[in-house]
């Protein structure tokens, strides 16, 4: 359509409406579809940051607030940064934004000019290339494979660098993969990064608390300080507190991008939601015991998933360090033909044959740049998870 802007045009519809209309439709058909595409916790907020919020609203904290932030929400992200990073920041230095997809993306058209390129390791969160494209720049994608823990490799980062590279995207725990970089991981990149004083490191931490065993998380700017000066390290509560809904987010880097930020922010969204400011002050300077008992259930449901799917003939799942979700290697499937008659040509037919098949819907691998593999998102009940673990085993063992 012509009046459509051309700005659009460089973006993909997104790869995973065509499961999510699938799996509609056969819920409205009366199947009994089990969606294991969500990328959010299962669990509810703590009660002490619905008070929180609820307390705002009658105290009155309705209206407009400072762009990118109230003070004490700036500080506690401050304070936050320091408790549990070891990284000092000032409320200056701070951007809170509606979700941490907000952070991102005012960072990438803040900052993007034609021909910056962007380097996003692979498996990749989906939004990561198309914030990019978006804001007019260029997505390198450095893959990574299973064999080495779907973490890049220093030499592949040190490989992708050109003069024209503005931001490498780094996300530890990863969203699809679940894999994490340790401080040896990280610290090889960052060494790569010392050498290239033009690429900026734009870290998404948010599923910073969902570490697993006795993997320890870090940030690039912890590891290496002499990266703080260009790095945006981001997170948010979404994750951590089960608050997804509530849309905050938050970043902390230099302060003229911090600036940059908010003048994109002021001309948006104006400011983040009031009531989930203060609800987001509550979750991080109140309580934090919600973090070990989501973690300790995640832990237990990632145990059970991975044992359940290694035990399905011709899926082979490595176990994750973070975050919600496998990413399993369905390699030994292709070419076959499922029961129901479905060459297994790709990812997407596998999906596409499992939910029709048996009423699971995962993410097929190509949505986020690595093949052939799905994502299976562990948050739901245990009972829920056998259930969907069963019916893809039968899916597997009844191919041809
Ligand atoms: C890797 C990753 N980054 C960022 C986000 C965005 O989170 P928020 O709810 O803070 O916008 C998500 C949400 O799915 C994610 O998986």
């Amino acid at each position: 359509m012509r009046f459509l802007s051309q700005t659009l045009a460089r973006v993909k519809p997104s790869p995973t409406i065509a499961i999510t209309g699938r799996a509609q439709e056969l819920t409205a058909e009366g199947r009994d579809v089990i969606t294991l595409s969500a990328g959010e916790p299962d669990f509810d907020t703590p009660e002490h940051i619905r008070e929180a919020a609820k307390a705002a609203i009658d105290a009155g904290r309705t209206r407009y607030t400072a762009v990118d932030g109230i003070p004490e929400l700036k500080r506690a992200v401050c304070e936050k940064f320091a408790r549990e990073n070891g990284l000092d920041y000032e409320p200056a230095q701070v951007s809170i934004g509606t979700g941490g997809k907000q952070i991102l993306y005012n960072a990438l058209m803040a900052t993007l000019n034609p021909g910056d390129e962007v380097i996003i390791p692979a498996p990749y969160w989906v939004s990561y290339p198309d914030m990019v494209l978006l804001a007019g720049g260029t997505p390198v994608i450095v893959a990574a494979s299973m064999q080495d823990g779907y973490r890049i490799a220093p030499d592949q980062l040190e490989a992708a660098i050109t003069p024209r590279t503005k931001w490498v995207i780094l996300n530890s725990p990863s969203n699809p993969s679940g894999a994490g970089y340790g401080a040896d991981h990280m610290r090889a990149l960052t060494e790569v990064l010392m050498r290239h004083p033009q690429v900026w490191v734009l870290t998404d931490d948010i599923y910073e608390h969902l570490v697993f065993d006795d993997f320890r998380f870090v940030t690039p700017a912890q590891i290496e300080p002499g990266l703080k000066g260009r790095t945006l390290t981001m997170n948010g509560v979404s994750k951590a507190y089960a608050m997804t809904g509530w849309r905050i987010g938050y970043g902390a880097g230099p302060v003229e991008l911090i600036r940059a930020m908010a003048k994109l922010q002021s001309q948006s969204t104006s400011n983040p939601c009031s009531i989930s400011q203060y609800a987001a002050l509550a979750a991080l300077t109140g309580s934090q015991d919600y973090i070990a008992t989501s973690r300790a259930a995640f832990q237990r449901r990632r145990d059970l998933v991975v044992a359940a799917l290694n035990a399905c003939p011709g899926i082979s799942c490595p176990v994750p360090q973070g975050a919600f979700y496998v990413y399993p290697s369905i390699r030994e499937l292709i070419g076959r033909t499922s029961a129901g008659g479905t060459v297994i040509a790709d990812d997407e037919a596998f999906a596409t044959a499992l939910l029709n098949e048996t009423g699971v819907a995962v993410v097929f691998g190509a949505a986020f740049g690595l093949s052939p593999h799905f994502r299976f998102s562990y948050a739901a009940s245990d009972e829920v998870l056998a259930d969907a673990c069963a019916r893809i085993r039968r899916f597997c063992e009844g191919m041809r």
